[in-house]
């Protein structure tokens, strides 16, 4: 069953019905004013911190579900009806609904008694400001008078404090209302420098500003008294809750529309230009002005929003591609790369299912959020490179989380996650990769942020890897640490006590649990890191990379290999995790992915037998689930894996970002049919036609689908912040279609489903174009046999690097 359709065209996924399973939501803002919006125009803003900036209030996990958001109410002054044209408060039954969720866009279209009204919301480049642009149609025959009220809820900024903290926030409230712009300025007279405004394009019949003046006593959302009597109360806020709503009255002839733009920003004054007159306390809008007066013209509104367009179409052309497959080109091509921006740009900090004050940007998230993303901003997986490093501490090591606005690591959750360091070095890996830039080895970076503390780029990789050789147990394979990607593995923390964190509390001492996953990654880590020390002209770093790989891999047949696949640990005792000899949790999947990966048993057939195990046990048709059998009773060695129920989560569910790592595997040992069926089996696209049973949106990944031994396996839950877009983008484009920057070049290696007769692609890679046409003429899933470049033969896979500015035919015949 569907709630709606794509239209790829217009690259918009539309909604058409608003009780969708979930609120299905999108992002605004691409920069550093970012929101959520769901289908009936809920959600909030914040400016680049949803924990420390919150400008609108949202209520997380409340009753209706998605309540508070960008409401508009209409109100037909003729009859007295109100009804908002989102659907969400107020519910009316609507004549049409429609919701179009575009890339960083999201319009609302919907009709009521004659009344047409369409809200596009979006955030312009460069600005820290909302835009709703509101189109208000007469269908009637008749003259209508229709009264139009705004409302946002105001957060006192800090989202944690602002949900908790209520007897001292329900007296510090503050707004200013001038020339018609409702400024909220709570703390603003002490020590902070910013405010909020929410601005109207027409001239008001009223404002209100505190909350329960606009809702009347004990209203919801649902019947504001002042949309009922059709009156603002021009309420100001005085503590308690500040809220913003404009009144403004239309006069509309029988097919007239009219425009009302809402303008929702955010300013920060210079510390010695806050009051005018200075010292009075009553904020100077001198520089905000100008921008609210710019903004609030219908035509910079347009202009805005073409811009915005523009650069979604110049960020996706870096890589496109014409597949026989329809959900594959859609979601390669569009919501994928979207999905990999928005990741790359909120961590794990904003979304349904992360509430903006519980984690802020991962480490490992952030470095592999980079891996679907470097190809579309090479620039800002620089910057954002540099930030990552300058949390790693001294040792090596890294902090887990770090905070966006601050940049600095959190130090609630601390690290010694041990996985966490290796990531830098792929992340870095795929930066050089794609833009050859080698002098961001030489940046100078800090450790830990201290200042004198800093050195190159490219001693904090050595440290990454160092910190793990540092590290190694009784098998020689990696300590685990408090988790290694597997945050629920934690086999260290012996916790009995009820909500304690699994990831913080203070582990045991002496143990030596031994991760197999990090192996995995070591090895990849490692060779990545010759391949730069070698270009680097380090023969000898080099050398003693590869040797470290090699020695590692060697541990890892000796040590981890099951019989039929990779084990995935050994606890603190010693004992094997992920092995035959379990009761529970024989077979896990990380290790299948990354061993294979790394190349391990990939000649000698080993990592065949590894995936055909994977297809054995742990394969469904909803996914690839993490383990099997699930864990029914709490392991107390094993951690938080075993506290979720049987099949959700880490604990058995379909954990979505794993199942790209066995696509790669099964492309890298020549089975495109597998890769790419695997690919299919969560492509959220191809699930539409299930969205009833999947019920979170069905044009972006979603963390976890409910494994075999859930009671509502196939649900999804977690949707957009996963590490799952960035692999899952990786898997197709780079290994099932086989077009990846490497070093030196552009490599072609597809590995196909048998049944294409082939697909092309266009590839911007260091300034230069490829236009990639690869054929299949005898329906195998083979490999490249013949590759010609501009028209001539070559040996190999690799495509020499281009001159800028020239366009390169490549043509590939799979054998
Ligand atoms: C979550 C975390 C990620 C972790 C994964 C598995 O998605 O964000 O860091 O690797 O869970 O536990
Ligand atoms: C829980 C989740 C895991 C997530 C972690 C973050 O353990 O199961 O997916 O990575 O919390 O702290």
């Amino acid at each position: 069953m569907r709630y709606g359709h794509f239209d790829d065209t217009r690259r918009e996924y539309v909604i058409t019905r608003p009780d969708t399973p979930l609120p299905w939501i999108n992002y605004l803002g691409t920069d550093a004013f970012f929101g959520i919006i769901s289908n009936t125009a809920g959600g909030y803003s914040c400016y680049r911190d949803a924990r420390l900036r919150r400008i609108t209030r949202y209520r997380y996990n409340s009753v209706p579900p998605d309540s508070g958001g960008r409401y508009v109410y209409l109100r037909d002054n003729g009859s007295g009806q109100y009804w908002s044209p989102s659907w969400q408060p107020t519910q009316r039954k609507l004549d049409h609904y429609e919701c179009r969720h575009g890339l960083s866009y999201t319009q609302i279209a919907s009709a009521y008694l004659g009344v047409r009204a369409e809200t596009l919301y979006f955030v312009p480049l460069d600005e820290t400001l909302e835009i709703w642009r509101l189109r208000v149609s007469n269908e009637r025959d008749t003259p209508a008078d229709i009264s139009v009220f705004s409302s946002v809820e105001f957060c006192l900024w800090d989202a944690q404090d602002d949900a908790t903290n209520f007897q001292r926030n329900y007296s510090t409230g503050e707004v200013e209302v001038a020339d018609g712009v409702i400024y909220h300025k709570t703390e603003y007279r002490e020590r902070r420098d910013h405010v909020a405004y929410f601005a109207c394009s027409e001239p008001l019949a009223g404002f209100d500003t505190q909350r329960a003046a606009f809702l009347g006593a004990y209203r919801g959302w649902d019947r504001p008294a002042a949309v009922e009597r059709g009156e603002s109360f021009n309420s100001i806020a005085h503590g308690w809750s500040p809220h913003g709503s404009h009144h403004v009255r239309l006069s509309l002839a029988p097919g007239e529309t009219r425009e009302v733009v809402f303008l929702l920003g955010y300013w920060e004054n210079p510390r010695d230009q806050k009051f005018d007159p200075p010292g009075s306390g009553v904020i100077n809008k001198a520089l905000v002005r100008p921008v609210i007066d710019r903004w609030l013209q219908p035509a910079t509104v347009a202009e805005g929003f073409d811009r915005l367009r523009e650069s979604w179409t110049s960020l996706l052309s870096t890589l496109r591609v014409d597949t026989p497959d329809g959900d594959a080109n859609r979601m390669a091509n569009i919501w994928n790369p979207y999905q990999c921006v928005v990741t790359f740009e909120m961590s794990r900090s904003v979304s349904l299912f992360e509430s903006g004050i519980g984690r802020g940007m991962g480490f490992r998230d952030s470095n592999q959020d980079l891996l679907g993303f470097v190809h579309m901003a090479p620039g800002r997986s620089r910057a954002r490179i540099l930030d990552l490093a300058s949390t790693q501490l001294a040792t090596g090591g890294a902090y887990h989380q770090f905070q966006p606005l601050t940049k600095r690591g959190n130090n609630d959750i601390g690290s010694g996650f041990n996985d966490d360091p290796l990531w830098l070095v792929l992340g870095v890996a795929a930066y050089l990769k794609e833009t050859g830039d080698a002098s961001i080895l030489d940046e100078p970076v800090p450790y830990d942020n201290a200042e004198d503390s800093a050195t190159a780029l490219y001693v904090h990789l050595e440290r990454s890897l160092r910190y793990t050789l540092d590290r190694l147990g009784p098998h020689g394979l990696p300590l685990i640490g408090r988790a290694d990607w597997n945050d629920c593995l934690n086999l260290n923390c012996f916790s009995d006590t009820p909500g304690e964190s699994f990831q913080t509390t203070v582990n045991k001492d002496g143990g030596g649990a031994e991760s197999v996953f990090i192996a995995g990654l070591f090895i990849l880590a490692a060779k990545d890191l010759a391949e730069i020390a070698e270009r680097r002209g380090l023969a000898g770093d080099a050398s003693s990379y590869r040797a470290a790989a090699e020695k590692m891999a060697g541990s890892i047949v000796e040590h981890a290999w099951d019989g039929a696949w990779f084990r995935r640990a050994y606890d603190y005792f010693g004992n094997a995790v992920g092995s035959s000899e379990n009761e529970e949790g024989q077979i896990f999947v990380e290790p299948q992915g990354i061993c294979v990966m790394s190349g391990i048993g990939v000649q000698n057939g080993m990592a065949t037998r590894a995936l055909d195990s994977v297809r054995e046990h742990l394969a469904t048709a909803h996914g690839i689930v993490l383990l099997r059998p699930a864990y029914t009773r709490y392991h107390v060695e094993l951690g938080e894996i075993s506290s979720y129920p049987p099949g959700y989560k880490e604990n058995a569910g379909v954990f979505c970002h794993t199942n790209p790592w066995v696509m790669i595997a099964e492309a890298m040992v020549g089975r495109g049919d597998a890769a790419f069926d695997y690919y299919k089996r969560i492509n959220p696209s191809a699930r539409e036609e299930i969205a009833e049973i999947h019920r979170c949106e069905p044009y972006v990944y979603a963390q976890m689908i409910a494994g075999k031994e859930a009671p509502t396996h196939g649900e999804a839950k977690n949707s957009w912040l996963t590490g799952t877009a960035a692999w899952n983008l990786v898997a197709i484009t780079q290994w099932i279609l086989g077009i990846r920057a490497e070093f030196d070049g552009l490599r072609i290696d597809p590995v196909l489903p048998a049944e294409w007769p082939g697909f092309t692609a266009t590839r911007r890679f260091r300034d230069a174009t490829y236009e990639i046409s690869v054929r299949n003429p005898a329906g195998v899933s083979g490999r490249v046999g013949h590759l010609l470049v501009g028209g001539e033969s070559i040996a190999g896979t690799l495509v020499p690097l281009a001159p800028p500015g020239a366009t390169v035919n490549v043509e590939a015949v799979i054998r």
